[in-house]
């Protein structure tokens, strides 16, 4: 079968790269990809959210299965589109999608499924929601309602921070359409974790769970970023924790999309914050996580087509889906000033003995998926803030994590920063 993936970043290497591996697989399309997903798919110049030409390049390859990566094209109604022209899309409807693109559906959506969530309230009018700030404890959380690539969010530790925030989005509309609603909400406080599961709109199914490291500097520190790192499994889900998820957050919410006439097809991505031990949903995301899908793909046992098409035909709850008992880090190499502004252009060296091998076994346990980087001429050069995501897997953390920093330290190119401390985290579990 033939198979087109969606996106140009790390995420999309990894889902590429795990699609490979498919015995099934006799052709993978990319759109627009980026040069290290050249070397494992065809890697076609269509952006991301050019609806139109995807679907007509799907028609035309007569492509069997296309797969989603980034939330834009989901919002825009990818997959209404294709399942309208009979062409097979993994991946949630616009009005599933809602889910992650407006903070608002979701959290109404938590709160009538009775989903664990911060308290919040949803404002438009600019005056109403300064009222409200006044008498909110802190800090406060306020939050753009629609799609603003990870910049929506700020956790305000001043009322005039907090003010100045909802001012921006409601006033000055910087956000534009994304800004024209916020939801205030209350600050949890503890340790983050990501659950996502595949869902057919009725089964769940759960993947390891993993830890995005956020900000930009060691130990937490600095701006956030979209994501300087992750590992898998990780130790805070406890078993016990991951059933609690499926019970109370994952299930409840896809069936509450089934009562509203939106089923879920696709991965359902839940950010979590774990307060004294209960999970809270921070957001939902209606597609893989990025970095996460670069720790999590690599635990993955069971083929990922076979697991996709099951989604696709509705059929999940007849598969078993299988994962390594191993520990999976990645760490992301970024240039130099992201998250703020930045230069690209820079060659990259040391890559040439580290690109994802299509090995089915773990024999390579060194993976380096590419994220913002272009073919100039003979050198791969960096084209984006987050430039490589290099994934190190292990029978332990330990192993997992020295693979990972190796390979980080074989590469270079000038302004490359790193986090050291990615995992550090699980390393202490002792695990
Ligand atoms: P979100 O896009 O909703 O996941 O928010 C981005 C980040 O902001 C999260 O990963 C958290 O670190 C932080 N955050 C969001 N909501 C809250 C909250 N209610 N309490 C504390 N931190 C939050
Ligand atoms: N890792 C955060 C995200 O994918 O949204």
């Amino acid at each position: 079968m033939k198979v087109l993936v969606i996106g140009s970043g790390g995420r999309e290497h990894a889902l590429v790269w795990k699609i490979a591996q498919s015995p099934r697989v006799s052709g993978i399309f990319c759109a627009p990809g980026n040069a290290g997903i050249e070397s494992l798919a065809r890697c076609v110049p269509i952006a991301a959210d050019d609806i139109a030409g995807l679907k007509a390049f799907a028609l035309s390859e007569q492509i069997d299965l296309t797969v989603v990566g980034p939330e834009g094209a989901l919002a825009l109604g990818i997959a209404d589109e294709f399942r309208r022209a009979k062409l097979r899309i993994f991946g949630p409807t616009r009005g599933a999608a809602q889910i992650e693109a407006s903070k608002s559906f979701a959290k109404e959506l938590m709160v009538r499924a009775r989903i664990p969530t911060a308290a919040s309230r949803t404002f438009e009018v600019l005056d109403q929601a300064l009222a409200y700030l006044e008498h909110h404890p802190l800090p406060v959380v306020v939050k753009a309602d629609g799609l603003a690539q990870g910049k929506g969010v700020v956790v305000a530790a001043t009322r005039e921070q907090a003010r100045e925030a909802v001012t921006d989005m409601l006033g000055k509309q910087s956000f534009g359409a994304a800004g024209r609603r916020v939801v205030i909400e209350e600050f949890l406080d503890g340790e983050e974790v990501t659950i996502m599961a595949f869902t057919d709109g009725k089964a769940v199914v759960p993947m390891v769970a993993a830890q995005d490291h956020k900000r930009v500097g060691d130990g937490d520190t600095g701006p956030n970023t979209g994501g300087m790192g992750a590992y898998a499994p990780a130790p805070v889900a406890t078993p016990a924790l991951r059933s609690e998820v499926v019970q109370r957050v994952l299930r409840p919410a896809v069936e509450a999309l089934l009562q509203v006439g939106s089923p879920f097809y696709g991965v359902l991505y839940a950010g979590l914050m774990i307060v004294r031990g209960r999970p809270y949903v921070l957001e939902f995301n209606a597609r893989f996580g990025d970095p996460e899908t670069q720790v999590v793909l690599p635990l993955l046992k069971t083929d990922l087509v076979d697991v996709m098409e099951a989604v696709v035909e509705h059929r999940l709850d007849q598969l078993e889906v299988e994962w390594h008992d191993r520990a999976a880090v990645c760490v992301v190499l970024t240039s130099a000033g992201y998250p703020g502004s930045y230069d690209t252009g820079r060659p990259i060296r040391g890559l040439a003995d580290l690109s994802p091998s299509t090995s089915p076994s773990f024999s390579d346990d060194t993976l380096v998926f590419h994220a913002g980087t272009k073919r100039d001429g003979n050198e791969v050069v960096t084209a984006g803030g987050r430039v490589l995501g290099v994934t190190g897997v292990g029978p332990r953390w330990t192993e997992a994590s020295e693979r990972a920093y190796k390979a980080v330290r074989a590469i270079s190119f000038d302004g490359c920063h790193f986090r050291t401390d990615i995992a550090a985290r699980a390393l202490r579990s002792g695990a």
